[in-house]
Order: structure tokens, then C-alpha cells, then sequence
């Protein structure tokens, strides 16, 4: 069995098996020349020939032990028919959702056409990794949780203190949670669309999980979590999923406890073996390299990726070595090489 879905099963393989989050995009050559030849990134994530290569090019430069299906989290939204733009230097525009009409507004039965392009290039992916050798390689196919989706769609982008969908939280609970009910039927049918395409596990994004009160945190990260793993399992044993619940700190261990996700992604706050502890022993651990680590690479990178190994390597629980968040523009590929290097000389 390929590695890391060994891993996702429970056991605890050494060396760990290793992908890192956004291992494709802008930090590699080729991707930036793919990217230059498409209007938008929004016709990258749709033309599956394309997000299907730029799947495999950090495959091919560095033997993951995992590809992730590239496309994004905000792509579920916009086939909902809520807009999106991805402007140069900006990152993700959107129209700020807060009424009723919004909510409304989204159309569930207009997704399956709009993603069809999504579940192509799961296919070509899959195909890809058999026809040129990666044998040992895992496709994982993703969604954003539903909090996180939200958090865009509420705050029409990014945003550095989420007020207006907190605001909406404890103000408009109804309104919000009907949001979140949508967002979580239109992530199982979406997910399980990639399944059925060819997905041998799945990660569910929730980027911005920290920034809720605990009892918020039950309510919006754990039970849709909870509801999308419960639904996804009895539709597809034995496919493995992921959730990254960033910034959950202590609450890490309630999350996986209660969504029974195989994996928790945990961030660079994260001490690996204290917030692994207070998960059940047979969920894996996935992490958490400051991706800014990666970037200055050399001794530094070096430290901190010996401190993670070595604070894993007598946990005996399953364990994937990633970042603790996404690669950013910045790094240099060969650091990327260098790492790689690091975790499977692991003793
Ligand atoms: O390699 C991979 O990890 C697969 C593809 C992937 C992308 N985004 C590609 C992308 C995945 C899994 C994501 C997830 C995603 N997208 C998240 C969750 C993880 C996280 O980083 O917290 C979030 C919050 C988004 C939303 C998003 N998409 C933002 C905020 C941005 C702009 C920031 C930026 O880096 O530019 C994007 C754009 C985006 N998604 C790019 C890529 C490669 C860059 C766009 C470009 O090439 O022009």
C-alpha cells in the first residue's frame, strides 16, 4: 500500500511520508510559465489539462509522497454562483455576503456542471502519476471547510480580524448557520465527486478555524467536520481524510476526537507530541514546518525540521511530514530539494 495511506490507516511509518501544502504554484519556474500562458487563475483551476500538469510538476521535480489536486477552496463558492476574482498581487476578491438574499442566493443544483472541469483533472491526474512511474504516489483531493469558505464569502477576501462573520455568528445565528448548512451539502457532494473521480483521500482546509471562541469552534469547525467525515465514510469506506483545523491549538484533540478524521494538520504553533497526545492514538499527526523555515533553508531549516523528526520519531503514532501552512512565493526550489532530503535520511 502506498505510504501515506498506510499512514492515514493507522500506522506509523519511519521515515514519514512527506508532501507540503501549495507544493504546486508560483515558487516553481514551470508553474509560473503555465500560469503566464491563462487569463486568470480562475481558467488555470478550470482547464484540467493544465491544473492537471501543474498537479504533477512538483511530482516529477521532487517524488512526494503525495499530489495534491490543484485547483482551490474558493472554487466550491463561485460554483455556487457566489462571484470570485483573483487580481494580481490581491489575492481572492469576492461580493460580501450578509443578508438573507446572499444566502439564498446560492444555487446547489448549478455546482456538479461547474466543477465537471475539477473532476477531469482528478481523472488525467490519476492517470498521470500510473503512466509516468508514481506508483507510490497519493492523490489528494480537497475541499476549504466550511468556516473557512465563509470567512471569505462574509469578509469579501481575506481579512485580518474576521469581524463581520463573527459579528454574524453571535448576531444572525440562523442566517449563519443556514450558510453553514449549505456550504457543508455542497462539500459532501463536492468531495465525494472527487472520490468517485479518483481521489484516494481528501483534506478539508480550515484555515481560519483559531479565530473562533470554543464554543463557536464546536459549532462551525467540528460538526460540519463531524457531518462531511460521518457522510463521506458511508459513502466511500476506507477513503481517508485530512482536516486542518489551523490555529485549533488544545482543541486539536476535541476535533479529531469528535469528526474521527484519520489525520489532523496541525500548524507551526503546534507542539507536535502535546497536541498529538490529546488525540485519539490511531489519527496521524500531519505537520508543521514554519514554511518561512523553508525559506531561509540551510542550518535553520535544518534545526527545525531535526526538532520535528525528533519529537516524532519515538511517539509511535502515524505521522506525515508537511509544513505547518502553505509554501509561500518566496522559496527557493532548492530548499525544497534539501528538505526532502532531510526527512528521508531520517533515522
Ligand atoms: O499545491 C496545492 O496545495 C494545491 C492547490 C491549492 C491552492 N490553494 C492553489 C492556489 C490549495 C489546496 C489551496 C487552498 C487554499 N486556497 C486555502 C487553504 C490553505 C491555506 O493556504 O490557508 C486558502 C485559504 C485559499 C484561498 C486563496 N487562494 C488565497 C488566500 C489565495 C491568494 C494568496 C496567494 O497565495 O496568492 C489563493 C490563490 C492561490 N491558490 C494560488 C495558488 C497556487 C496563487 C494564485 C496564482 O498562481 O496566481
Amino acid at each position: 500500500m502506498k505510504p501515506l495511506l498506510r499512514t492515514l490507516g493507522g500506522e506509523a511509518v519511519w521515515p514519514p511520508p512527506v508532501w507540503l501544502m501549495r507544493q504546486a504554484g508560483r515558487y516553481l519556474p514551470e508553474y509560473r510559465a503555465v500560469r503566464a500562458g491563462v487569463k486568470d487563475f480562475i481558467a488555470l483551476c478550470t482547464t484540467p489539462e493544465l491544473a492537471a500538469e501543474v498537479t504533477l510538476q512538483p511530482i516529477r521535480r521532487y517524488g512526494f509522497d503525495a499530489a495534491i489536486l490543484f485547483s482551490d477552496i474558493l472554487i466550491l463558492p463561485w460554483a455556487l454562483g457566489h462571484g470570485l476574482e483573483f487580481r494580481e498581487g490581491e489575492g481572492p476578491v469576492l461580493p460580501k455576503l450578509h443578508d438573507e438574499a446572499g444566502v439564498a442566493a446560492l444555487d446547489p443544483s448549478r455546482v456538479a456542471d461547474r466543477v465537471a472541469p475539477v473532476m477531469e483533472t482528478v481523472r488525467l491526474v490519476r492517470t498521470g502519476l500510473a503512466t509516468e512511474g508514481f506508483a507510490d504516489t497519493t492523490l489528494i483531493g480537497f475541499a476549504g471547510a466550511p468556516f473557512t469558505v465563509a470567512c471569505y464569502m462574509i469578509e469579501g477576501g481575506g481579512s485580518k480580524d474576521f469581524a463581520n462573520i463573527r459579528g454574524m455568528a453571535y448576531a444572525q445565528p440562523a442566517l449563519f448557520q443556514r450558510l453553514m448548512d449549505t456550504l457543508t451539502d455542497a462539500s459532501i457532494e463536492y468531495l465525494s465527486a472527487q472520490v468517485t473521480a479518483g481521489a484516494e483521500a481528501l483534506m478539508l482546509f480550515d484555515s481560519w478555524a483559531g479565530v473562533l471562541s470554543p464554543r463557536l469552534f464546536r459549532a462551525h469547525v467540528i460538526e460540519p467536520a463531524k457531518r462531511i467525515v460521518a457522510a463521506l465514510n458511508q459513502r466511500h469506506p476506507g477513503v481517508p481524510i485530512i482536516g486542518f483545523p489551523r490555529l485549533a491549538a488544545t482543541l486539536a484533540g476535541d476535533y479529531a476526537a469528535a469528526t474521527r478524521v484519520n489525520g489532523v494538520g496541525l500548524d507551526t504553533a503546534a507542539d507536535l507530541p502535546r497536541i498529538a497526545a490529546m488525540m485519539p492514538p490511531s489519527t496521524a499527526v500531519q505537520g508543521n514546518l514554519d514554511p518561512l523555515a523553508l525559506v531561509a533553508g540551510g542550518a535553520a531549516m535544518a534545526a527545525e525540521t531535526a526538532a520535528i523528526l525528533d519529537a516524532m520519531r519515538h511517539a509511535e503514532r502515524p505521522f506525515i511530514f508537511n509544513l505547518g501552512h502553505g509554501i509561500v512565493p518566496q522559496t527557493p526550489p532548492e530548499h525544497v530539494a534539501a528538505l526532502l532530503r532531510l526527512v528521508r535520511a531520517a533515522s
